[in-house]
Order: structure tokens, then sequence, then C-alpha cells
């Protein structure tokens, strides 16, 4: 059992001890009869303490950069307390006459928490589609409406127990678990501001679509091009994990069969199962998507489009964020770029931001020796972010079978075999300045 789990959940105890005493309360009410004196203490307690678990260090940390109003708290509290304390489950169906079903509905949130007018017209807006709490799928609400079941999405269960719910992969697609963070993506600032918009088409698309009467597309679908190594799946995984969604990748070569109804069957599978759920799909190599009608010579090629031509505007219908990536960008047609919501073009990492890349991919807490400099070996080789990634890698793995911090020597033996596997000669002055520090008896071997 993971301690770490075990604690948070065990700080949130005043949650549901509050919540266990507010039904009680309320049932009471519901009688005529006043809480006591040493109930209304108690609450009080427990709001102090509850007051406390919100803020740094409680069990509610992992939601603490979405700065939540107290009342989103409360209906965080509500919506997860069936789950989590099934006894509170009871109470809340007890407290709802004729619901069969645990979960508290927006009346009873307002009953529970003794709201007035004001308080209830916040908490309409907070359920509402464009708060927060749905706009990250933390809750869900099947139905609009005050007698509506509000219940916890996978998302919230996962933040705070710590347990990742995984979504099952929906037929044709892989989960890709790379944990990574805006500060860790290095990108021209054009770049990473396009894929921020990217974002604002995902989350706000209640706002524009039913607030101002936008007119609905699917996706959004977004095309990353750029040459292998430069951090396109990556940048998903960023997007991804900055919607506390799971990212998936779809392999197009597996979900176009070669027999005509099975594909139509693989896509249906695919997108019901990806439906209203807090994922990213990613389709890589989608450049088989995209070819020109003009390249289209043998009869079989034809009919390859045909599908294709159906797959893109399945992709283009989902309702969803959908990523397509691909490494050739001069191919494509104008016509298909224009139906993606954004095209982000991922460059050749320049100097500055080759010494950005080794330094955030050398292990962090490695030894380093001094004369190692992200800047130097940055501007030495033109590497592209995956190399470098493996090379660093591949250095730290030098240095510790030597026993010694992470020296030039072993940064210039790693990009060596780096470059030696693209298979075609290389010379010593591929190294740059590093050249004289690779050992000499790797020179000859190529
Ligand atoms: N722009 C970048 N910023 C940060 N890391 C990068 C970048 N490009 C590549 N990397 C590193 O290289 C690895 C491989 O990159 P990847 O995203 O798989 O490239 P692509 O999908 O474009 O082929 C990443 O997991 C990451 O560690
Ligand atoms: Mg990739």
């Amino acid at each position: 059992m993971n301690m770490a789990r075990n604690n948070r959940l065990d700080q949130l105890d005043p949650e549901w001890r509050r919540l266990e005493l507010l039904c009680w309360c309320l049932s009471k009410g519901r009688r005529g009869e006043k809480p006591g004196d040493d109930e209304l203490q108690q609450l009080r307690d427990l709001q102090a303490q509850v007051h406390a678990l919100r803020g740094q260090d409680g069990g509610w940390q992992s939601l603490l950069e979405l700065e939540l109003h107290p009342l989103e708290f409360d209906i965080l509290a509500a919506v997860l307390a069936p789950e989590l304390e099934p006894r509170i489950g009871w109470s809340f169906q007890n407290l709802q006459a004729g619901l069969s079903q645990p979960w508290a509905t927006r009346s009873l949130m307002q009953e529970l928490f003794a709201l007035d007018v004001q308080q209830a017209a916040e908490l309409r807006g907070f359920l509402g589609p464009h708060g927060t709490l749905r706009r990250r799928r933390l809750i869900r609400c099947e139905q609009e409406g005050p007698y509506a079941p509000i219940v916890p999405e996978p998302v919230l269960i996962g933040c705070i127990t710590g347990i990742t719910m995984e979504i099952p992969p929906p037929p044709g697609a892989t989960p890709v678990h790379q944990q990574a963070g805006w500060d860790d993506l290095v990108l021209p600032a054009s770049k990473l501001a396009m894929l921020k918009e990217y974002l604002l088409w995902i989350e706000q698309r209640e706002t524009v679509v039913h607030s101002w009467q936008g007119q609905p597309v699917g996706g959004p679908v977004a095309l990353f091009t750029g040459p292998s190594g430069t951090g396109k799946t990556f940048a998903a995984s960023v997007l991804a994990g900055s919607l506390g969604w799971q990212l998936f990748r779809v392999d197009l070569g597996c979900l176009v069969s070669k027999y005509v109804g099975e594909t139509e069957e693989n896509l249906n599978k695919l997108f019901d199962a990806a439906h209203n759920q807090p994922m990213v799909l990613q389709f890589d190599e989608a450049d088989a998507l995209f070819a020109k009608r003009g390249e289209v010579k043998e009869a079989r090629d034809r009919y390859a489009n045909m599908e294709v031509s159906h797959l893109l505007s399945r992709i283009e219908a989902h309702n969803g964020p959908c990523i397509l990536t691909t490494n050739l960008r001069k191919q494509l047609d104008g016509a298909f770029t224009r139906r993606f919501q954004m095209v982000v073009d991922f460059p050749r990492p320049d100097a500055e931001a080759r010494a950005a890349l080794w330094s955030h991919l050398l292990p962090p807490k490695a030894p380093l020796d001094p004369q190692v400099e992200s800047a130097f070996i940055g501007g030495a080789v033109a590497l592209t972010g995956g190399s470098i990634r493996n090379a660093a890698l591949h250095a730290a793995y030098l240095a510790a079978g030597a026993e010694l911090p992470i020296g030039l020597a072993h940064i210039a033996h790693a990009i060596w075999r780096e470059l030696g596997k693209e298979g075609r000669e290389i010379q010593l002055q591929d190294l740059g300045p590093l050249a004289e520090y690779l050992p000499s008896e790797l020179v000859h071997e190529y």
C-alpha cells in the first residue's frame, strides 16, 4: 500500500465528519428540531479543520492550483463522499427521498450547506457547464437542473486518492505514460503560445459554443509537424498533463485495416470509447492521411485514399482533442491544413534551445564535472531533443559505470554513439569543439 496515498485520504477525515454532522443536522431540521449547542460547537471545530485542509499541505493539495472557491471545495467533498465513505452515501440517499442512488443533487447541497439565495446562485454557477469543476472534468452531471445527481469523474478520484483511475485505453489506442510540465518543454515562445491557444479550444468550449453560440466544430484537432525527436509527443503529454487528462496514442496502421468493413468498425469502437472521456488522442505518422490527390497512382492507393479521407472526417467529428503528428510538412496540401484548428511546426532546436535541453535532460541529481556546461555542449553539436535525451542518458550510464561524475569525455562519447546510429559515415569534426574530449579508442571505430 502506498503510504502517501493513505495519509492523504486520512487527512480528509474532517471533511467526512463534517458532512456527516451536516446530514444529521439537516435531518433534524426537517423534523423541526434545532441542532444542539454541542453539535454547533462541533460543527465550528470541524469547519476550522476543514479550512486548514484546503490550504497548503492539506488533503486537497493536488487541486490547489485551480484556486477553488470554498463552496467549490464543499461541492467536491460532497461529490467524493459517497465514493470514499459509503456511510455518507447512505445518508445522502436517505435525505433524497425517492432517489435510488447515493449521489448528492444540487438541491441537497443547497440544504446541506444552508445556503442563502445569493450563495445558492453561486452554487448553480459552480455546478454549471462553465464552472471549473466541469470544465476540468472533475465532476459530471448527467442532466442539468436541481435534482440531477452529481458524480465524481475518474480524474477527481485519481487526484485525491493518488490511485490513478486508469481509464481503459479505447480499442486501438495505447496509453502514453509521461509526466511532463510546461517548464520541461523547450520551444520558441511563439510555439508555446500556439500550444496554449490550442488548450483554450478545449477549456473554453462551453463559453464559445454554448454561451456565445459559436459554431460547434469537432475536435479540436491539432497537427504537429517537424522532424522526429523535436518534442511532438512530449508536447502532447504536456497538454494532456495540464488538463489532468490521459494521453493515448493511436496506431493508424492497425486501425486502418485492410478489410473495408472492419476499418469502419474499428473507428466506431475507438471513438465511442473516447467520447466524453478526459483523454487526448494522438495519431502518429498521420502523413498517410494527407497524400495529395495527384499522388494517387495505383487503383489500390486511390482506394486507400478514400478510406483515409473518411478517417480524417471521423477524427474531425470526434468531440475531444486529437493531435496528429507527421515528420513531413512540405507535402501537406493547404486544403488539409485548413481543416485543423491549430498547426504547430516543431523546429530543430538552435544552440540556445539545445543548451536548455541538455540542462533539462542530464539526470538532475547526477554529479557533474565542473567542465560540463550546457551552453558549451549545446553549441557543439546540432542534435534534436530526442537525440539529446538519449545522449544525456548514455553519458550518465558511462559515468555511473566508471564511478565518476559526468564529464565531457562521457558526453563526447555518448554523442559519438548517437551520431553513429544514423548509419552514415561520421567524422571527428562532427563533434565540433567536443572532438578533443572523445576517448581516442573510439575515433576509428566507425
Ligand atoms: N522540445 C523539446 N522540449 C523538451 N524535451 C524534448 C523536446 N524535444 C524532444 N525532447 C525530449 O526528447 C524525447 C523524444 O521526443 P518526442 O516528443 O518523442 O519527439 P517526436 O514525437 O517529435 O518524435 C522527449 O521525451 C523529450 O525527453
Ligand atoms: Mg512522437
